[in-house]
């Protein structure tokens, strides 16, 4: 796909894989909204992207306040008309075990992770209709396949997300609208940073760089495909344990199961 000109609406764009796909994206012509909660990082990226000459929005807004998603939309509809390439990004995760999160901890997980996505979808989706072109990509992960020990919550954010964009793929078929979900395994990202994963080991040695991740998100910008996991082999994992889930989820259980860090209780 030329991506030249193309307007491309990114949340979670500060840090991590929504920084490294601005840039990707940028890189081949496109023009760039950068969305985040924190305006002096997402300037930083901006800047960044100058050299490219690209025309860059900066958005302060929090994506789990449908309020500040609705009048994000409002200025960037007004500036744009329409955003050709929307990425559903913004995440994040609280590691511990479900007796020990609170309800807030497991709240803001879904309110960012999912609904983040939802409002997004909701305020954008009718520009590209009206165009009838356009395309979805939501970044969930491998725990919108795998429950696990630790990340419950996250993981039900990311189902979540998953189950959505399925349903929703349905709905647009014909539409010319496009949907996909990029799923990736563990990114070397500011993502561990968040203070309750210090008991956790930081990275695995198979993690991804977000470089890897950009790359395939930019190919779901332009892709048929409801999923792409990232590494693709990791496709035969989920396949084994939709098929023999008495057999991989005691496995899976086990290889998964750490001390979860000590969160407070409500
Ligand atoms: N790292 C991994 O191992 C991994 C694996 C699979 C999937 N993922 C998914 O990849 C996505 C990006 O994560 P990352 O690894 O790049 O982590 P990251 O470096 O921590 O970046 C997260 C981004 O989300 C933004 N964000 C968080 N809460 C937000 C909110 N309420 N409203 C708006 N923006 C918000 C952050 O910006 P501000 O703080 O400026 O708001 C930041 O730009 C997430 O959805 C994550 O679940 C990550």
């Amino acid at each position: 796909m030329d991506f030249k000109n193309k307007v491309v609406l990114i949340t979670g764009a500060s840090s991590g894989i929504g920084r490294e796909s601005a840039t990707a994206f940028a890189k081949l012509g496109a023009d760039i909204i950068l969305v985040s909660r924190t305006k002096e990082k997402l300037e930083q990226v901006a800047d960044e992207l100058k050299k490219f000459n690209v025309t860059t929005l900066v958005c302060q807004c929090d994506v789990s306040k449908k309020d500040q998603v609705k009048e994000m939309s409002r200025i960037v509809l007004e500036k744009f008309n329409s955003v050709d390439i929307l990425v559903n990004n913004a995440g994040f995760a609280i590691y511990g075990s479900v007796s020990d999160l609170s309800i807030d901890d497991i709240e803001s997980q879904m309110e960012t992770n999912y609904f983040g996505m939802v409002y997004c979808t909701k305020y954008f989706l009718p520009s590209m209709l009206d165009k009838k072109s356009g395309h979805i990509v939501n970044v969930a992960s491998v725990a919108a396949s795998f429950g696990l020990p630790g990340i419950a919550p996250y993981c039900a954010s990311k189902f979540a997300m998953l189950g959505f964009s399925e349903g929703l793929k349905h709905e647009l078929k014909n539409s010319g609208v496009g949907i996909t979900v990029v799923s990736p395994i563990m990114v070397r990202t500011n993502f561990f940073e968040h203070p309750s994963f210090e008991k956790m080991p930081k990275f695995s040695p198979t993690s991804l760089s977000s470089k890897t991740v950009a790359k395939a998100i930019l190919r779901a910008a332009n892709s048929q495909r409801l999923e792409i996991i990232v590494p693709s082999l990791v496709r035969a994992a989920v396949w084994m344990k939709n098929t023999f889930p008495y057999f991989i989820n005691p496995i899976l259980g086990m290889a998964f199961k750490k001390q979860p860090g000590s969160a407070k209780k409500d």
